[in-house]
């Protein structure tokens, strides 16, 4: 079949769908996507990127709330496996299509065609990435839009609505990186070369050791992303967030941003200079171009809770008719202090939900899960753990073992609901924490229960360090009742919750030291992962997967299988 290179609605039939929210004509919205590797130069250094029909981001998905988003997904990697989730999309009634290699579904192989096919049931910012090893780095990723249905409006107003994320950007490959974290002795990362603003960046080309024929700075893929703005006008700007690892502050040059939407909810608004924004996370801010029009302005973000050698990201904010590749006559503004852990613990606190919009919270829970995060050693290698177990995908993905009752796939033994020994855990100094292993077992929940999810952050295996963690649940939002400092306390705490206006979200920050509460309902039939959004960190065995009312999960489409032992249902 021949693939056309342009962003394509290539079909939108009407189709009368009975949905949950209204009974309005939705439409088909199918794509067809080529996914390869590219060389590009995203920050003006020459790198191989794995494209979309040739771009990266990949095309934005456009959609209305109800309606079906097909992706016809064609793997031409030659030599590499791939799969896509739909990042906060919660795929109800459709499990094994939330894209997640090892958990709902087995690889797609090169050459292969594979169908995702979903509803996008509620409105928001969204965004889709890889999610197979560590290749979401290497550029698979893009935005993914739903609208209000017809006739419906948001909470507030503006003229105009654009959407980018922010990503950061490293030279190695991701194999030389994921060869690196599973080595021993173990060989970290270190900090991004670069920073994206809607996969532009700026690396310095002049540095020592740069062959002219790698990093070209005169290169039109890597010159400023430019944001036009008609003088007057209001923009949502929505935000999305997919960095490998860094934390990150977004701000425009002498302009305010009213945050009014989280993870596809609505907040109560609030206003802030700086946005602070964590791998995984989605913002809409309304922006407007009320200053000097005569000039343009900076964008700027930048990385922030590590310590780090990473320079800014820059863009143009834009005030049209200016030219838009005309520098601002400012210095950029330099951002936040990277260990403002305050500023960022208070920005988490406003986020609330919208009155108007309140998903009222469960009053109780039926199971508290306190997870623990710690930095370990194991078997020589560095890793991270939860409650001791270090997390590992099964060769056979959760969704089919748990289905077809193949439970030799994978660990039996589940996790513990808190480790033993958790009231005398000393979360600030350096733990051996000697019973950590790593294990594929996973949390089977009770259908429609309440889960209390409580994140508990500690030292990692340097002395005085304890990093941000943005932890992202698949196929929910949960709520957001509280964060705290310290170590969490289950008879205290609890009594602080907010269970009044807590925003749902489909991620959220762990601060250093610190513990984040969440709450969700286990009524989504399928397995869900959870784990921290930063690449490196789930790699290294920081997440788990949750099972809830497998017994209610639909046939599995046998596109999902070929791996593992999940051969068995292949006919020959
Ligand atoms: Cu956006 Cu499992 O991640
Ligand atoms: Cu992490």
């Amino acid at each position: 079949m021949k693939l056309n290179n342009q962003l394509l609605v290539c079909s939108i039939f009407l189709l009368s769908i009975f949905n949950l929210n209204s009974n309005v004509d939705a439409k088909i919205r199918h794509y067809r996507w080529e996914v390869k590797y590219e060389f590009k130069s995203p920050d003006c250094f020459k790198k191989l990127v794995i494209t979309i029909n040739g771009r990266s981001p990949g095309p934005t998905i456009l959609a209305q709330q109800g309606d079906t988003v097909i992706v016809d997904l064609k793997n031409s990697l030659v030599t590499e496996n791939v799969a896509i989730h739909w990042h906060g999309i919660r795929q109800i009634g459709t499990p094994w299509a939330d894209g997640t290699e090892g958990v709902t579904q087995c690889p797609i192989l090169p050459g292969d065609t594979f169908r995702y096919q979903f509803i996008v049931d509620r409105a928001g910012t969204y965004m889709y990435h890889a999610h197979y090893g560590m290749q979401r780095e290497a550029g698979l990723y893009g935005s993914l839009r739903v609208a209000l249905p017809d006739g419906e409006v948001e909470p507030f107003s503006y003229d105009y609505d654009r959407s980018i994320i922010l990503n950061d950007w490293y030279h190695k490959s991701t194999y030389e990186q994921a060869a690196g974290l599973s080595a021993v002795p173990f060989v970290w990362v270190g900090d991004p070369q670069s920073l994206l603003i809607q996969g532009k960046g700026k690396f310095d080309c002049s540095k020592p050791g740069v062959a002219a024929t790698d990093c070209n700075a005169t290169n039109p893929e890597c010159s400023p992303y430019v944001f036009t703005v008609v003088p007057g006008k209001t923009y949502r700007l929505r935000i999305g967030s997919l960095t490998a690892l860094a934390a990150l502050s977004f701000e425009i040059e002498g302009h305010n941003m009213t945050v009014v939407e989280a993870d596809g909810h609505y907040v109560e608004p609030f206003v802030v200079k700086n946005l602070y924004i964590y791998s995984g996370e989605t913002y809409s801010v309304l922006v407007t171009a009320n200053q000097d029009p005569s000039r343009n302005y900076w964008a700027v973000s930048k990385m922030v809770s590590r310590n780090n050698t990473t320079p800014n990201g820059l863009a143009i904010f834009n005030y049209y008719p200016n030219h838009p590749k005309r520098s601002p006559p400012t210095v950029p503004p330099s951002g936040p202090w990277w260990d403002d852990v305050n500023s960022r613990v208070n920005q988490s606190l406003l986020v609330k939900s919208h009155p108007n919009y309140i998903h009222p919270v469960p009053k109780t829970s039926d199971r508290v899960i306190v997870l623990l995060n710690t930095q370990n050693r194991i078997d020589g290698g560095i890793k991270w753990s939860i409650n001791n177990v270090s997390f590992t995908l099964p060769h056979t993905p959760y969704l089919v073992s748990l289905k077809q009752n193949l439970l030799h796939t994978f660990e039996q033994t589940p996790p513990p609901d808190v480790i033993n020994g958790y009231e005398t855990y000393n979360i600030s100094e350096v733990a051996p924490n000697v019973n950590a292993t790593t294990s594929n077992s996973l949390y089977r929940l009770k259908f429609n229960s309440t889960v209390d999810i409580i994140l508990q952050n500690s030292n990692t295996l340097s002395v005085k360090n304890s990093e941000t963690h943005p932890w992202h649940l698949h196929g929910h939002d949960f709520w957001v009742l509280g964060y705290g400092n310290g170590k969490f306390n289950a008879t205290e705490d609890p009594k602080k919750y907010n269970l009044v206006n807590p925003i749902m979200k489909n991620t959220v920050a762990v601060h250093p030291y610190g513990w984040t509460a969440l709450r969700f309902v286990a009524n989504n039939p399928g397995v869900w992962a959870f784990h921290c959004h930063i690449e490196s960190h789930f790699y290294m065995g920081m997440g788990t997967v949750f099972e809830e009312g497998i017994e209610k999960v639909g046939t599995l489409p046998s596109s999902i299988m070929g791996c593992g032992d999940t051969r068995r249902f292949i006919k020959p």
